[in-house]
């Protein structure tokens, strides 16, 4: 029972088909297509401009027959799916998922049903396939974002409208059910000839119960059992997905609920902010929201969260990130997270149970921008030494440490410390008695010793990381090592 609240069992092991997602911890989300030519962000600055300039910082001065046309000049002639792949690998990353389709519709695999896809384009190749060819070589898991909204499609919304006016598609028409067909063609195609897929990532935005969440969900638990399925189609998920922030206040928990916006109602809340906007004296303060969304400080959709829950009631989850503000390409970035920021962020999602997709957005020729894959060559750099701290670990029971974070995988519990101590001693509040060795993880062996509030480790003066120093205490499960701190 003690055990069981240090969370000795692997949360949701339960479940093998998450045992591969809960292992690998950290991957690359790609945010790609036609609207990289543009250098703007995807589809939002034809279905909300306002709202998307003051989420993402992207100008969003397009007009939208100009949007539309955008695939007429998309040839990523760079483009080098096992350069991208090994770029993703040796950042420490273990799975991708890529945009198969965002929601102005074009689709980035030779889709059924339509003429708006790459393999129309005169680039005329298939990224997804590709992609799935690279990763399957790599032992790269794979997943497909796939956008239920689609500005694109006659059936989601009467296409004769401008999208601003009816972007939130239109479920009452008669046309809708060949729209569901059509999503259900384009689902067994990328899940039928694009190797195996270990996950959809469905981005419904807002009233999930419009695309007939059960249908969808049957469907692919029918054509490909293990592939694992994200909250925003409803229930029935297998992870959630904090958009932009990493929760703060504890542990995510199963609520059997979708956290995001599931029912007709949350379709008000997008209503709303667009017609805010147009009120001068509101537009300044919803900006200032917005700013947050990008800088994580606020949970648009928050998650259910516990101090330190058991097993059974961890719910897995994944926070998605912008490695700048934008998801898809901006040529005009300038808000980038530090190295140290990314760093540690993945550290704090893992030491929450969590997985971190950091997003890239390769620009129109197929190519990550500099800033990015200095990024990640600098992640890369950490996980070589450091990645057994982060692989297959979660959560302890140990309180919030002032220097840092924890996790733990199996009978080791690793110190993730951000701010060394200068006076030689790490102090480890609220550890359990009988600790049976503590070491760098690079191998040296430091003398410690218990203390009335926890551990105290004697470590060099010198921290042997900038960023995040990574220590080992080893523990002996069976003698009392299970008890709550
Ligand atoms: C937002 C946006 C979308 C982006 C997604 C990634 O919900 O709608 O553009 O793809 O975040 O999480």
């Amino acid at each position: 029972m003690e055990a069981e609240r240090l969370n000795l069992a692997a949360p949701n092991l339960a479940d093998p088909r998450l045992a591969w997602y809960l292992d690998a911890r950290f991957g690359l989300f790609i945010h790609w297509g036609a609207y990289s030519v543009a250098g703007t962000e995807a589809s939002w600055p034809v279905m909300a401009p306002r709202l998307s300039e003051a989420m993402f910082g992207t100008a969003s001065k397009i007009s939208e027959a100009a949007y539309r046309a955008l695939p007429e000049r998309f040839n990523p002639v760079d483009f080098d799916a096992d350069a991208w792949v090994r770029t993703a690998w040796d950042a420490g990353m273990r799975y991708i998922v890529i945009t198969a389709k965002h929601h102005d519709g074009f689709c980035m695999f030779d889709a059924p049903g339509t003429e708006y896809k790459i393999t129309r384009t005169a680039f005329g190749r298939d990224v997804c396939k590709e992609l799935s060819l690279a990763c399957a070589t790599r032992g790269m898991r794979l997943g497909f974002y796939y956008s239920p909204p689609d500005m694109n499609h006659p059936g989601y919304r009467n296409t004769n409208k401008p999208i601003a006016s009816n972007w939130l598609g239109e479920p009452k028409r008669k046309e809708w059910a060949g729209y569901l067909d059509y999503m259900e063609s384009q689902l067994r195609k990328l899940l039928s000839d694009y190797g195996p897929v270990s996950l959809i990532w469905f981005d419904g935005l807002c009233n999930h119960q419009k695309y007939d969440t059960a249908r969808f969900h049957k469907l692919i638990h029918e054509l490909s059992p293990d592939t694992l399925i994200n909250d925003r189609l409803g229930p029935g998920y297998d992870f959630v997905t904090p958009e932009q922030f990493i929760p703060k206040t504890g542990i995510p928990v199963k609520t059997g609920k979708a956290p995001s916006s599931d029912g007709p109602e949350s379709e008000k809340f997008f209503r709303q902010v667009v017609f805010l906007f147009k009120i001068p004296g509101i537009r300044g303060w919803i900006k200032k929201q917005m700013a947050k969304y990008s800088d994580g400080s606020m949970e648009l959709v928050p998650v259910v969260q516990e101090p330190n829950p058991s097993p059974e009631r961890f719910q897995s989850w994944e926070t998605c990130m912008t490695i700048g503000r934008s998801w898809a390409y901006n040529p005009d970035e300038t808000v980038w997270k530090t190295p140290r920021e990314l760093l540690r962020n993945l550290v704090l999602v893992a030491s929450g149970g969590g997985n971190y997709l950091l997003n890239v957005g390769p620009t129109d020729k197929g190519s990550f921008p500099p800033e990015s894959l200095e990024r990640l060559a600098y992640l890369g750099r950490w996980m070589k030494k450091n990645s057994a701290a982060i692989y297959g670990s979660s959560y302890t029971s140990l309180p919030v440490q002032a220097w840092g974070r924890a996790t733990r995988k199996g009978d080791k519990v690793f110190l993730h410390v951000f701010e060394w101590p200068s006076e030689g001693k790490l102090q480890v509040a609220g550890f359990p008695s009988g600790a049976l060795k503590a070491s760098l993880l690079s191998g040296e062996a430091l003398s410690f010793l218990a203390t009335k509030d926890g551990l105290e480790i004697s470590v060099p003066q010198k921290a042997p990381d900038v960023d995040v120093s990574v220590l080992v205490v080893d523990i002996d499960p069976s003698k009392g090592q299970g008890s709550t701190p």
